[in-house]
């Protein structure tokens, strides 16, 4: 049907399908602002505005649209500088957004910034409240709602047209800690917070600071560019709107694929018969496990060797999850593929059903991997649905447990939880006019795609090409082979490009999870409070697939359990044990989620440690810190255990623990409440009482001996340079904290970086965005081969300058200094950038500036942080509201305030569902309870509580810049200061999260 309308102010005919959605509809026309995250009406991700008014664009019909204005983000604003050609520039929302730090991966963006037009229109001074009201249809994963809320209402003031505050560096940098070392006794940079912080309505969710605080280390004085607050390298074309995402690709001819999943959680294929739906008219291939090669392999993008078993196929005669594939359908239009699917006869054979890890280890029973082509790695048995076990002792445990006052144990449980990103898994493949494989992927490890698909696809490496766009958010999801293969075997079968997307029902029930597990802890401790033995026994559910099973898990210990090493002459040689076993089962794969295994460890030992605290009568933070690893010790488990390789000892250089606990204490006011007992009433309600909690904990960052990045710069005609990495920026920033370390060794602005990643065709090898390791590996390589670079630059530079020396005074090029787009003598003299290029390319003894390096580090260096949480409960509901979380971390030096701060406060985000309502369930028959966003809540921008980031920085000597990570360890207190705060309040004890109010109700009225 033909339909009229107008979009973006231009009167538009369309052909339109009746139950087209007005979302298909626009992308078709090359709308490519208007997103993709569900279809149902949840994400908001789609938001345009449909006279004015918001609207999701996924569940309204695109005939419903005519006669009726569209607005999308293409029509806000553009880039400020296009030629001879003036243009107005971007919106002051576009540019508040790029301002503040409020994208990250930016797949929300466009719809936050329509819905935030929306507001100013009929309200051009709203409250943080307002704002956050507005915004509230809008789902996003990374951020925190922090900085966007901020840019909405730095828009507003500027389109009011009062000033507003820069965003440089300030009163925001405080005077550090030097090198690394912690001051002698507790300091407090931070005054205690004023009497009316003491009462719930000045701590509620409404104060947003932009910027955290940063304690900085003297080293980072001299730097121009690291350490400042720089807008992200992509974030004005992402506030755009721009076609940077995989699926923002038009090519002739595409196929759309569907697959066809399992409805049982285990069963044989008896029978499989495509005939029909090969017939319908429109789909041009099905495929099942009799059409396509059986290869054996892993689909955890890891390094090779993969450290784990190889148990999956493309498609197999089996199906191990409600939700495993069974056949590949690709057909002209979705809907036929769909209706294709339907045609597909199976004859299925159940098998018993095992969702229970303990039941699934018995001997009787049923195995889920009985494929003889099954892999073995390390000690994975798949006769006892074993997929990987982990034994270690380090020290004397049961001496330890004999030397102890008192025992305690204790039980706790972890669920299984989603990454949620809001672009789902999406791919294309097609064939080159070189007849190589192009696979389009929104990936976290291209490179691995590549090397894991060549043998499952019947090519050589060098016959395919992975090419990793934007990525719309990952959090480990896209750490994963997921549906790379479905598009190529289709591709292979039909010589056209085709397009495979997940729905978000198919991201709940096909893609990845975190592993849930089940943990008996055990902890012998002296009655001073010195932990003499420490032990955790794990019992973790990888689900179906073995991928990411032993490394997961492994983290679970290396990380959780190398926290608390005991005082004293424990301290010098602690008992530490961890014994896991890692599961099969028919529940849907688990793989990696940011935290990677630890969040799940330190609900078990935080929660732990809070109650030994408590039943000894010691100060909880006191207690911690006695026992915690510090500064210039061995790393426990470095030489126990590492991700499959060799261990080898590793001592921690930098730990600024006991400085980010004394800060997070005075920024949450811990000396005014904890043990108040007239804080803990709120007057006038008496069924509400009022907690605090806290949390240490420690990650690493990378993989030692194994995680590599690689890294190219190419100087231009106009002192600009290509920056080429492999590393992929999931919406982390790490495109940007990597063009600044290059612009700081060369001398240059932000701006004459340009970064270009990641396509294994052009740029160098990079294992990939996961394990924290982005700045610190990748970034390593940056600063070699920028140093390279610079020395080139320095050499021609002297060159330049000594041919007419003034007054005999020659220049040697160490003499040399790159700033300011400038090589800079001594004497003042100076060539510029572009001076030098122009020399080297066109001019004297020619040559191409570049540099090429990679960078490998023989150690992981932990970061650490200080989590704390206020809550409050309401004893006749159990209805746990957490008002207020603060973490103070040690990430190093802090490249980027901006884009590290919005890591952390994202990671909060996400942990508070870790906390309080996110879990995945499954019925008796292995059938999910979640399959969409309404089901599975993750937090909305109004229902946030306060946020507030802390930077002590301290200098790692292994990096050139002193960085360790950020990305992952916000995940890792956050549920179990929750937890702590909870027993705090009322006294109710959950040892299984989320703290839900029907756990919290049951417990209080347990007697
Ligand atoms: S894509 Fe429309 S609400 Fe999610
Ligand atoms: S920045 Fe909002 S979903 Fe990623």
């Amino acid at each position: 049907m033909e339909i009229q309308l107008s979009i973006n102010q231009i009167p538009h005919t369309i052909d339109v399908s009746p139950g087209e959605s007005l979302l298909k509809a626009l992308r078709r026309l090359g709308y490519f602002g208007v997103k993709h995250g569900c279809e149902t009406g949840e994400c908001g991700a789609c938001t345009v505005l449909l006279d004015s008014r918001p609207v999701n664009s996924c569940v309204y019909l695109a005939a419903q649209a005519e006669g009726h204005s569209i607005q999308t983000i293409e029509s806000v604003g553009q880039h400020p500088e296009q030629g001879w050609k003036e243009t107005p520039g971007l919106h002051p929302l576009q540019k508040a957004f790029v301002e503040s730090g409020a994208i990250q991966c930016g797949y929300c963006t466009p719809a936050m910034i329509l819905a935030a037009q929306e507001l100013l229109s009929r309200n051009p001074n709203p409250s943080e409240v307002e704002v956050r009201q507005a915004l509230s249809g809008i789902l996003c994963r990374c951020t925190g709602y922090l900085k966007p809320v901020q840019a909405v209402l730095r828009a507003a003031a500027a389109l009011r047209g009062e000033a507003t505050e820069p965003i440089e560096p300030g009163s925001w940098l405080l005077p550090g800690l030097g090198q690394g070392t912690v001051p002698e006794g507790p300091t407090s940079y931070f005054p205690a917070p004023p009497e009316s912080e003491l009462h719930p309505e000045n701590t509620a969710a409404v104060a947003t600071r932009l910027l955290p605080k940063v304690f900085v280390v003297p080293q980072t004085q001299p730097y121009q560019r690291v350490g400042k607050p720089e807008p992200r390298v992509d974030a004005v074309k992402l506030v755009q709107g721009k076609p940077a995402y995989t699926a923002d690709f038009e090519r002739r001819d595409m196929l759309v694929a569907k697959v066809l999943h399992s409805p049982h959680a285990h069963a044989r294929l008896k029978r499989i018969d495509a005939s029909r739906a090969r017939l319908l008219p429109g789909v041009a291939a099905v495929l099942t496990w009799q059409d396509i090669p059986r290869v054996v392999y892993s689909t955890a993008g890891q390094s090779d060797p993969i450290p784990g078993p190889l148990d999956s196929f493309s498609l197999d005669n089996k199906v191990r999850f409600v939700g495993d594939r069974v056949a590949f359908v690709a057909a002209e239009t979705e809907e036929i593929a769909q209706q294709a699917l339907g045609l597909i006869d199976v004859e299925y054979d159940p098998l018993p059903v095992l969702l229970d890890p303990a039941q699934a280890m018995l001997p009787s029973a049923s195995q889920l991997h009985d494929e003889p082509e099954y892999v073995n790695f390390a000690d994975s048995d798949p006769n006892h649905n074993l997929a990987a076990r982990i034994h270690i002792d380090i020290g004397d445990v049961e001496r330890g447990f004999a030397d102890a006052d008192f025992i305690f144990e204790d039980d706790y449980d972890v669920p299984k939880v989603q990454q949620a990103h809001i672009e789902p898994h999406v791919v294309i493949t097609y064939w080159d006019e070189d007849d190589r494989l192009v696979i389009r992927s929104s990936t976290q490890v291209p490179f691995h795609v590549r090397r894991q698909l060549a043998p499952v696809l019947g090519l050589p490496v060098k016959r395919i090409r992975v090419i990793k766009p934007r990525i719309g958010g990952g959090f480990g999801g896209k750490q994963e082979v997921l549906i790379e293969d479905v598009a190529a075997h289709l591709t292979i079968a039909t010589g056209r490009p085709v397009y495979y997307e997940y729905s978000r029902e198919e991201e709940f029930t096909a893609a990845r999870s975190r592993h849930p597990m089940r943990f008996h802890m055990k902890t012998g401790v002296k009655s001073d409070g010195t932990i003499t033995a420490n032990a955790m026994q794990v019992l973790s559910d990888t689900g179906a697939y073995g991928c990411h099973a032993l490394t997961v898990t492994g983290n679970t210990g290396h990380k959780a359990m190398a926290l608390y090493v005991g005082d004293g002459t424990y301290r010098k040689s602690p008992n530490i044990r961890f014994y896991a076993d890692i599961v099969y089962t028919n529940h849907p794969p688990a793989g990696a989620y940011r935290g990677y295994g630890v969040p799940q460890g330190y609900w078990a030992v935080e929660r732990h440690m809070e109650k030994i605290a408590r039943k000894l009568g010691l100060d909880p933070l006191e207690f911690r810190l006695k026992n915690a690893v510090r500064a210039g010790e061995l790393h426990p488990f470095s030489t126990a255990w590492s991700e499959g390789r060799e261990p080898r000892p590793e001592t921690i250089e930098t730990c600024a623990l006991e400085e980010c606990a004394h800060q997070g204490k005075a920024a949450i006011g811990w000396d005014q409440k904890f043990g108040n007992a007239q804080w803990k009433q709120v007057p006038g309600q008496s069924h509400l009482r009022r907690g605090l909690g806290v949390a240490l904990v420690m990650q690493g960052t990378a993989i030692p001996y194994l995680d590599m990045g690689g890294a190219s710069l190419k100087m231009n005609d106009d002192g600009s340079f290509n920056l080429l990495v492999g590393a992929t920026d999931l919406g982390t920033g790490s495109d940007t904290v990597l063009a600044q370390m290059a612009a700081e060794v060369l001398g240059v602005h932000l701006e004459d970086v340009i970064v270009y990643s990641s396509d294994t065709d052009f740029t160098p090898f990079d294992k990939g965005a996961y394990a924290s390791s982005t700045t610190y590996v990748s970034g390593g390589a940056v600063v070699r081969a920028a140093r390279q670079v610079a020395e080139r630059i320095r050499t021609r530079a002297a060159r330049m300058l000594n041919v007419h020396p003034e007054a005999g005074v020659r220049v040697d090029p160490e003499d040399l200094r790159l700033v300011d787009r400038q090589a800079l003598a001594p004497d003042g003299r100076a060539v510029t950038l572009a001076e030098v290029a122009h020399n080297a390319l066109h001019h004297e003894d020619q040559e191409q500036i570049m540099g090429v390096a990679s960078f490998m580090s023989p150690v992981s260096p932990p970061p650490f942080a200080a989590q704390f949480a206020e809550v409050t409960v309401d004893v006749e509901t159990g209805q746990v509201t957490v008002d207020k979380l603060v973490m103070a971390v040690d990430s190093g030096v802090i490249v980027n305030p901006l884009t590290a701060s919005g890591q952390v406060e994202g990671g909060m985000t996400q942990a508070l569902g870790y906390a309080v309502c996110e879990e995945m369930g499954y019925d008796k028959l292995g059938r999910p309870r979640e399959c969409d966003l309404r089901d599975y809540h993750i937090f909305q921008a109004h229902e946030m509580p306060e946020l507030q980031t802390i930077f002590v920085e301290t200098f790692e000597p292994s990096h050139p810049f002193g960085v360790k990570a950020v990305a992952e360890i916000p995940m890792d207190g956050v549920a179990p200061a929750v937890g702590n705060a909870v027993l705090d309040a009322c006294g109710a004890d959950i040892n299984a999260n989320p703290i839900t109010p029907e756990k919290v109700w049951k417990v209080l009225n347990a007697s």
